[in-house]
């Protein structure tokens, strides 16, 4: 296992565990480019000085955002609505009563976020590096640069556009291994009274329910309310607020100010509390983590094994970048699953990274039910549920494994 610094406070990290060689968790690909698949080592560290959970190595970023992007946030109607919603809360609870108030997104992807502020005619502006999503935002009227954020590019928006009011973020704080420079970026940006506000997948989740398929390449860290406080302490910054969020799997959001600007709320309080309590700030936590994956990836194999022993057919439902992490760490292979149904144009027609399992527009599912549906989009559970109610009714079985692995 690889020595590693942490991204955050520079300490030496103790080394957890290795995922084994893992691809790019959105780099599905076409059969002429398996020979030259980029594959890295996954392995996790977790610092006990800032108690920031973290991938030790991680491909360069325009491996993983680049003009070829599998991930466009308009897929589920769910998240749709969990958008705008997001953008409600802020303009109702922060920024009513400022004078033309100016948003800024970071990751602002296809632009399913802003287009409830630019609808409004609110000032705003995203920052998204993938070309091709961003593009949609672009044609769809939202104000968007096609770049990585970091301080200079801060300190460029706040001379052409002024100081924010509101920075958000939305699954993308968690991608950024400079993030250092992301925070002094934000704290360049906001307005002497202005709020950051971002949700990310929250590491008291993963623990909880042992959903390792969080951990991925473009998922550099896993945050608690602790670590985030001590990241943005450094820049004189702080929480002001935690707002726990259903989103994939267990997120949080955080409300960040500059230090001072506003009262802090008791939630941050009692959430470090529980941390504390539930030992996420504790190394031993993250051993019994370690037993857990291994225990749910024997328990999900020898089900998929016994099913296939069976003569069963099997396909998988959702092609999510989670999915990578538990199709190659478990070594599910096309012997399996016969391919995965899944809503997104770009990734149909093509195979999963790693495992090369072919990806079938979903829309073929209800003409080859398989007699399993292995539910890789488990966060969307209600959702796909509810659209392949006939699967169930005509007597298909789906197989998960978030909070522990069954046929349901
Ligand atoms: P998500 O959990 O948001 O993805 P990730 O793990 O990549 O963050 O799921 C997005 C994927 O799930 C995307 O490939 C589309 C697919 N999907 C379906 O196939 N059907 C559905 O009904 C939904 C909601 C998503």
């Amino acid at each position: 296992m690889s020595k590693h610094n942490c991204y955050i406070c520079d300490k030496e990290t103790s080394l957890l565990m290795s995922f084994g060689q893992m691809p790019i968790a959105n780099g599905f690909l076409a059969k002429e480019q398996f020979k030259d698949e980029y594959f890295f080592e996954m392995e996790v560290a977790f610092c006990q000085q800032c108690k920031m959970f973290q991938l030790v190595n991680q491909p360069e970023r325009e491996q993983m955002f680049n003009e070829s992007y599998a991930f466009f946030s308009g897929t589920s109607k769910a998240m749709g609505l969990h958008f705008e919603k997001f953008a409600n809360h802020i303009l109702s609870d922060y920024i009513k009563d400022t004078k033309d108030p100016f948003v800024v997104e970071v990751g602002s992807n296809d632009g399913s976020m802003l287009k409830h502020f630019a609808n409004r005619g609110i000032r705003h502006l995203g920052i998204e590096p993938s070309a091709n999503v961003a593009q949609v935002a672009i044609d769809n009227g939202i104000n968007t640069v096609v770049e990585f954020l970091d301080k200079s590019l801060a300190e460029r928006i706040v001379s052409e556009y002024g100081m924010a009011d509101a920075y958000v973020a939305a699954n993308v704080m968690c991608h950024i291994p400079y993030i250092n420079s992301v925070v002094e970026g934000i704290k360049a940006l906001l307005n002497p009274d202005g709020i950051a506000m971002f949700e990310d997948p929250y590491l008291g989740d993963v623990i909880q329910k042992t959903t390792y398929d969080q951990i991925y390449d473009e998922h550099t860290f896993l945050f608690s309310v602790y670590s985030i406080q001590y990241l943005f302490n450094q820049f004189d910054m702080e929480v002001i607020n935690v707002e726990p969020q259903v989103t994939h799997g267990g997120s949080m959001r955080y409300v960040i100010a500059h230090k001072g600007a506003k009262p802090v709320h008791k939630n941050v309080y009692k959430q470090l509390e529980y941390e504390q309590v539930s030992g996420l700030t504790d190394f031993e936590t993250y051993e019994k983590f370690r037993q857990n994956c291994g225990k749910y990836q024997s328990d999900l194999m020898s089900l998929l094994d016994d099913i296939k022993s069976q003569g069963k057919s099997i396909a998988g439902y959702a092609a999510t970048s989670k999915s990578t992490t538990i199709i190659n760490y478990c070594s599910i292979t096309t012997d399996h699953l016969d391919c995965i149904y899944d809503t997104t144009p770009i990734k149909q027609g093509k195979f999963s990274p790693g495992a090369h399992i072919p990806v079938v527009a979903y829309e073929e599912f209800k003409n080859n039910y398989p007699d399993y549906a292995l539910l890789f989009g488990y966060n969307h559970e209600k959702e796909i549920m509810a659209k392949e109610q006939e699967f169930m009714d005509q007597g298909g079985r789906w197989i998960t494994y978030v909070p522990e692995v069954k046929v349901i």
